[in-house]
């Protein structure tokens, strides 16, 4: 840990935030923690809150160079970054490109099949009320954004699968989903939160090997070395 004033602002599941100097500013600290199925599954999973940073550090400051504001500041540990520090806004936003998980058992699709034109999906940020599928006009009427903030957001998602899609492709991997989470900054909407193992699905673009949460999540196997082989072809 870098400075001894800091102070706990929030634990979450996989991250404790803390307070920086800089009060604009704040110190993610990511954990070793597992959940899945709504918090019903627990463990932990050595070496994840270091591949989960180094990631996020990366692929953060890989989406700014095309323009994609982020909270990301720097990173300054194995398992810290420093970000700005935002209001997350309660509305999570999933893009998919091919069916896994939750889809297949909604809509009927089965695991693997192609989406030719990616979905764009909402979800409420509420694990009390289990993280509901919603629209765009709950958001609204719920006062979670504004009409012009969900424009920006479903742009950028849009844009940040275009841009990150073809980076996994070169490395050989198919990016199969993606959870954002966006926030406001002096004025502005950024992405926020992480972007990493725990909230992408990730598969070898050959074999279809599974290289991210669903390891721990279907007890897998080589959890910890999926981690780390996910981590090590997105740096190389
Ligand atoms: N730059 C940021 N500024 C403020 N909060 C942030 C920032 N980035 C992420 N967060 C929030 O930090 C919290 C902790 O992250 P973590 O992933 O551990 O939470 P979670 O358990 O998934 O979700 P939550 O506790 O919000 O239900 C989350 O609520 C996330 O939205
Ligand atoms: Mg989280």
């Amino acid at each position: 840990m870098a400075k001894s004033k800091k102070e706990k602002l929030y634990e979450g599941k996989a991250k404790i935030i803390y307070s920086a100097e800089d009060e604009s500013e704040v110190i993610i600290k990511f954990k070793d923690d597992a959940t899945a199925f709504d918090g019903a599954k627990k463990g932990k999973i050595k070496g994840k809150g270091s591949v989960n940073n180094k990631m996020s550090c990366f692929l953060f400051e890989y989406l700014e160079k095309y323009n994609v504001p982020t909270h990301f500041i720097e990173q300054l540990s194995d398992t810290e970054m420093k970000a700005k520090k935002v209001e997350i806004i309660l509305v999570e936003v999933v893009m998919r490109n091919i069916a896994a998980g939750s889809l297949c058992k909604r809509y009927g699709f089965k695991e693997g099949d192609k989406i030719e034109t990616p979905i764009l999906e909402f979800f409420l940020k509420d694990d009390d009320l289990h993280d509901p599928l919603m629209n765009e006009y709950h958001a609204y009427a719920l006062n979670l954004a504004t009409k012009d903030e969900l424009r920006q957001i479903s742009k950028l998602a849009m844009k940040i699968n275009v841009v990150l899609s073809s980076f996994f492709e070169r490395r050989n991997i198919l990016l199969v989903d993606f959870k954002l989470e966006f926030g406001r900054y002096d004025g502005k909407l950024i992405l926020a939160d992480e972007i990493s193992p725990d909230t992408c699905r990730f598969w070898d673009a050959e074999t279809r090997k599974k290289l991210d949460k669903d390891r721990f999540r279907q007890d897998l196997g080589k959890v910890e070395e999926s981690y780390k082989e996910i981590l090590e072809r997105v740096l190389s």
